[in-house]
This record gives structure tokens, C-alpha cells and sequence, in this order.
């Protein structure tokens, strides 16, 4: 029998992509520290989302959590598998028992709690072998759940119906990107799966602070070709202008509105907001209360132009999505 996967009440999860090395300028270990203090502090649990092709960040949170005991009780991490595309043909059970052990190791825990499988392309066999051997370690209590990300419904559906006992799947969805509804969103439901998402502010360009973070960074490089598949800078600025309207009517913040429109679709679990380089940086999606005419005046201010599924442009590696991704940041590992 699965244990059931519970979201977290906030319906907040802090993504920690912006902790790690490459994502953008960089934040030194103070600055890190201090983001990861602002949202512990904050009441409630807190839920971590890192993985383990963030480089140098499950250590980085294995240091914080060890620094800050109090902080650390209250703190559940997830992270992820995400085998590097030219490993995929020859993946074996030995090395993702490897990647995962590491993953415990730098993390500094004993179980962790929800480990997503990434398989960079399905055309290419054993990402179904993949999942069962992250079962058997979630069988042998390494880790508690196991998730998948930036699945489709027929590849959620073929991991389910193999017996793998998947609570998550990981997918962008915000107003810009709303291909999860196109069927996944569905899927899930009817499948007891929760989506958890992340792109939420569009890496900040659906915030508070027009222009995003004012740094170039991978989350921007990634959502700005987002808004060109909608319609460009013009969309971008009605988008923001009925976000506004829609969270001064409903006494939230830019964000917060943002975020609530993706947690208010079920079976959407929580959002994955990521970490602010600037405090502070509130987000209680609980005061932000969208009533269906806000949703629909949402909906009219952006096309919904992105192709395909979820992840489908992402997957072609010649496109100007799939051009921007990384596809080996777990050499090394993987050949030991
Ligand atoms: N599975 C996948 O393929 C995948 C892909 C991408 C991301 N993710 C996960 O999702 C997480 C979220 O990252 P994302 O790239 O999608 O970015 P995002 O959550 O859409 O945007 C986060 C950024 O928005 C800005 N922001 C503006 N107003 C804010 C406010 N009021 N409160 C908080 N932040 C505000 C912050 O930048 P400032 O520093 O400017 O404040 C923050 O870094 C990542 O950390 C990662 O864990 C997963």
C-alpha cells in the first residue's frame, strides 16, 4: 500500500534552483543562507524543492539544515533524479542507487522524503525500468515517495499502470503556460496524482517587480521564451495589468495572485515558488481569495498559445527550449 502524499498546507513549496551554481550570478553562502532563514521563519513547515543536478545545492541545504537544528525539524526537503541524456540507453539499478545515496549523503537525512525521476527523452527505452528501481529503494525506506517530472499523461499513465507508485508529477503551469490542462491536469485527477508547479511568476516576470529579478538568470532565459509563445512583451504587459487589478481587488500581492490561480486548478498540490534573492518576500496564498470572474478575466488577458503537452516544445532539443537546457550536469556519477 502507497503512503498517501499530503501537500503542504500552504500550498507553497520554495524551489532552490536559484541557490545553484549556474543558474544565474550566483549567491555566496551568506546570501543563501539568509533567503533560506526568511522563508523558515516564516509559521508553518517548510518544503524544500532542490535536485540533484543543482549543482551545489542538496549540500548546501544539508549545511543549512545542519546549522540550524530548529529550523531543520520544521523543514521537509524533495529533490530529484534527472540522469544525464547521453546515460539514459545504459542507466543500471547500481548507479541510481548511486545518484540517490548521494543525494541522502549531501542532504544529511536518513529518508528522503520524494525523489522525481527526469527523463530527458521518452523516445529512448528504460525510464519505466528507472521508476521501478526507484520504487524498490523507496520499498527499502530510502526515500518515502517517489514523483516523476515534466511527465505527459500517456508516460504517467504507463509508469502507474507498471505498478510504480508515483504521488507527484513536477510540470510548469502558470497563467502564461497553462498546457497542464489540456489533459494532464485530468489524468491526474483521476489518477490520484498530485501536480506540483513550478513557473508560477514566470521566474519573476509575473511578480511584483516588472522586468523580473533585473538579473539575467535561467529561470528568465527559460519563461521569456514562454512569452514569446504567447504573444511577446505586449501579452507579457496585460498579463500584468489584470494580475494587478485581480490582486488589488483581492488584497494580495502581484505574486500571490499569480500563485493562487495555479494552486486554485486542481489537482494542482502546491506551487514551487523560487527562492527571492531580495527580502522580503511574502507569499500567504491563504488571504488571496480568486473568485471564478477573476480566473476568467485572467484567462482573456493571455492566448493560450504554448504548443503541445506539458514539456513538448521543452523535448525538442533543436528548438529554442530545448537548445537552453543542460543535459549532463550529473557527469561523472554516472560512469562510476
Ligand atoms: N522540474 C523542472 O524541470 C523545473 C524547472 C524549473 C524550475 N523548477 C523548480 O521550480 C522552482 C521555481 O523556479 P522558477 O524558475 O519556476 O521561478 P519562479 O518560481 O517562477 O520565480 C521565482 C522568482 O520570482 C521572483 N519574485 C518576484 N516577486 C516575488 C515574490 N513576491 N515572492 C517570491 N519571489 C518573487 C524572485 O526573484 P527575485 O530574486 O528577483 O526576487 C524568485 O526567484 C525552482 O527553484 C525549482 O525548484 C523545476
Amino acid at each position: 500500500m502507497t503512503p498517501a502524499w499530503t501537500p503542504p498546507a500552504s500550498g507553497v513549496i520554495r524551489g532552490c534552483w536559484q541557490l545553484a551554481r549556474g543558474h544565474g550570478a550566483g549567491w555566496d553562502r551568506g546570501a543563501a543562507f539568509a533567503a533560506l532563514d526568511r522563508v523558515a521563519e516564516r509559521p508553518g513547515p517548510l518544503v524544500l524543492d532542490c535536485a540533484d543536478i543543482y549543482t551545489g545545492v542538496e549540500r548546501l541545504v544539508g549545511d543549512w539544515m545542519a546549522a540550524r537544528p530548529a529550523h531543520a525539524r520544521k523543514t521537509v526537503v524533495h529533490t530529484k533524479f534527472v540522469p544525464d541524456l547521453e546515460s539514459l540507453a545504459t542507466l543500471d539499478r547500481a548507479c541510481v542507487r548511486r545518484v540517490v545515496e548521494r543525494s541522502r549523503e549531501r542532504l544529511r537525512v536518513e529518508t528522503l522524503d520524494l525523489v522525481q525521476l527526469h527523463w530527458w527523452d521518452l523516445g529512448v527505452p528504460g525510464w519505466v525500468r528507472a521508476a521501478q528501481w526507484l520504487a524498490e529503494l523507496r520499498d527499502e525506506g530510502v526515500m518515502r515517495h517517489v514523483g516523476v517530472t515534466n511527465f505527459g499523461g500517456r508516460a504517467l499513465c504507463a509508469l502507474l499502470d507498471a505498478g510504480v507508485p508515483v504521488v507527484t508529477n513536477q510540470v510548469q503551469f502558470s497563467l502564461l503556460d497553462r498546457r497542464p490542462l489540456k489533459g494532464l491536469a485530468q489524468t491526474c485527477r483521476d489518477r490520484g496524482v498530485s501536480l506540483l508547479c513550478y513557473g508560477t511568476l514566470a521566474g519573476g516576470l509575473l511578480g511584483d517587480r516588472a522586468g523580473g529579478s533585473g538579473t539575467d538568470n535561467r529561470s528568465l532565459r527559460k519563461y521569456r521564451l514562454i512569452v514569446d509563445e504567447v504573444g511577446g512583451a505586449k501579452v507579457l504587459e496585460r498579463a500584468r495589468a489584470e494580475l494587478a487589478a485581480v490582486a488589488a481587488r483581492a488584497r494580495g500581492s502581484m505574486a500571490e495572485a499569480a500563485a493562487a490561480y495555479v494552486l486554485g486548478q486542481p489537482p494542482v498540490g502546491a506551487v514551487i515558488v523560487g527562492l527571492s534573492r531580495r527580502g522580503p518576500d511574502l507569499l500567504d496564498i491563504s488571504r488571496v481569495r480568486l473568485r471564478p470572474a477573476d480566473v476568467a478575466r485572467l484567462q482573456a488577458a493571455v492566448p493560450d498559445t504554448v504548443a503541445g503537452g506539458v514539456y513538448d516544445v521543452e523535448r525538442d532539443r533543436t528548438g529554442p527550449h530545448g537548445r537552453i537546457m543542460q543535459y549532463d550536469l550529473n557527469r561523472g556519477v554516472q560512469r562510476a
